[in-house]
């Protein structure tokens, strides 16, 4: 059953895909400007350009997951979504916002804080824009005919989302308390309620594309769900080894991130065995390669590559190096960059009518892409290990080793290359897809 106020998604969607050109467009000033090629610095310096880059990345995958809830929630519930209207006037908020938001990086007003650099005012301005779109998705689901576990995953995810934005904006005067609490948004975020949005929409898309019983489908959600939080929760001391707090957290930090890679090996063994026992008839090919890429690559980027620094005795030596941009990339492209594609890619032909489901060039989209982010990371990987030996054993400075391990970022920017030649081949399908239509949605 297809309802016509799930042509919201295709807005936020749009969103994503304008503010994802953007953030790659400012990853290749820092990698240009990494191999002294700064051009740009009296515009763009390479602070400005990190800001965007992350900021962009987090309210694209935002956007991307509010469409994927405005697509799901409405189809899972039975019935149309609570005031459309207010959908569209809450994306339109979050714009505003966001254009405010990354005007003020080129100007210096920020916050400083990696990942939460937006200033306290307009942080205000998210939080309410996050609550109505909450109580709209509340009033749906209430409204509804059905309340799925898929359903309120998902919910619960972005609801604690919103709940863990809050600890970012209290102001301390201890740079330690602020370290401390910036945690509770950024890892709580990542290795927390935002797996559940990805359990959550992965739950739904394997639902649809391998025609395995819903009760068995979700049955994997609780324990994806139980180990999420039986690891993240106290892995949070993974960040708290060297910030000054109790050095308790050394012990509890490294025991209890390092369950944290079951959580997403679950997500893996779940999509696979799903695949497996389905009867493969679902033509929506495309989605169904995104959908196991996104649980196969999750655990790739943030289980074993977040396991290679976790550990105190590493993490000693590569906290903050490009070892941390190395998972970082993988592990946001592989769990939650992926799972917007896969969600887009398994809705799009439902919204418009175009049935684009295995032609080339989506499947030279998903390949290079990938492809593009592998050669990324490990050009990210070389270059974090050789920084670490460098710097914390030999003792070199940050520009010393930088002129050393330069020709990495060639490499970088290779994978770069081929990655955003793949995205673009993405957004070109996006755009070929055309509006969505009534008639495709009552078909
Ligand atoms: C999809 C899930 C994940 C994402 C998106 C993610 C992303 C990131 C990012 C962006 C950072 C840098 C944060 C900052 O400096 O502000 C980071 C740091 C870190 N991550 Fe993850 N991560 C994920 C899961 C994991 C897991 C499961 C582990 C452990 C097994 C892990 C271990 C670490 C560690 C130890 C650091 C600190 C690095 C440092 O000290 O510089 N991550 N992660
Ligand atoms: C055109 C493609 C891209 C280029 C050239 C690029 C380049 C870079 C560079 C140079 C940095 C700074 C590394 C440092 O100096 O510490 C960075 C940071 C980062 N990028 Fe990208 N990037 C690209 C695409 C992406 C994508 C697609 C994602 C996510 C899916 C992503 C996520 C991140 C994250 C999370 C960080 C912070 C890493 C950390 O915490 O250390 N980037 N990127
Ligand atoms: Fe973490």
């Amino acid at each position: 059953m297809k309802y016509k106020t799930q042509k919201v998604a295709y807005w936020f969607w749009a969103l994503s895909m304008l503010l994802l050109t953007i953030q790659l467009t400012y990853g290749f000033i820092m990698g240009f400007a990494r191999l002294g090629y700064d051009g740009l610095h009296n515009v763009i310096p390479f602070n400005s350009a990190h800001t965007v880059h992350l900021n962009t990345l987090v309210v694209w995958l935002i956007s991307g997951f509010m469409g994927a809830a405005y697509y799901i929630i409405p189809e899972e519930s039975e019935t149309e979504l609570w005031k459309p209207k207010l959908a569209y006037a809450q994306l339109i908020a979050l714009t505003l916002v966001g254009v405010a938001a990354l005007a003020g990086y080129h100007f210096n007003i920020w916050e400083g804080r990696k990942f939460l650099e937006i200033p306290r005012e307009l942080d205000w301005l998210v939080a309410i824009d996050v609550i109505l779109f909450l109580v709209i998705l509340l009033m749906t689901i209430l409204k509804g005919r059905k309340k799925s576990t898929t359903v309120w995953v998902l919910f619960g995810g972005l609801a604690g989302a919103a709940v863990l934005y809050l600890p970012g904006m209290i102001s301390f005067d201890s740079q330690v308390l602020d370290s401390f609490f910036r945690w509770w948004v950024v890892h709580l975020w990542v290795e927390g309620v935002w797996e559940l949005i990805m359990g959550g929409i992965l739950a739904f898309l394997l639902i649809k594309l391998t025609g395995v019983d819903r009760e068995v489908i979700e049955k994997w959600l609780y324990v994806v769900i139980g180990l999420t939080f039986l690891s993240g929760i106290l892995g949070t001391g993974h960040h708290y080894y060297y910030v000054g707090v109790h050095k308790i957290w050394l012990i509890v930090g490294g025991i209890f991130s390092s369950l944290e890679p079951l959580a997403f090996l679950a997500m893996t063994l779940w999509a696979l065995n799903m695949y497996r026992k389905g009867e493969k008839k679902h033509p929506n090919k495309l989605a169904v390669t995104w959908t196991l890429a996104a649980a196969i690559v999750a655990f790739l980027g943030a289980g074993v590559l977040g396991l290679a620094h976790t550990l105190p005795q590493t993490n000693l030596y590569t906290h903050g190096t490009l070892v941390t941009a190395m998972h970082g990339h993988l592990a946001f492209w592989g769990a939650y960059a992926s799972i917007v594609f896969a969600m887009m890619t398994y809705a799009m032909p439902n919204l418009t009518g175009r049935k684009f489901y295995d032609h080339a060039r989506g499947r030279m989209a998903f390949w290079l892409s990938n492809v593009g982010i592998f050669i990324m990371v490990s050009a990210f990987a070389a270059a974090g290990v050789a920084q670490a030996y460098l710097e914390r054993m030999l003792g070199y400075d940050f520009g010393q080793v930088q002129n050393k391990i330069q020709i990495h970022f060639w490499v970088l920017i290779l994978g770069a290359t081929i990655l955003s030649t793949g995205i673009i081949l993405f957004i070109i399908d996006f755009i070929k897809y055309g509006l969505p239509t009534d008639e495709a949605l009552e078909s």
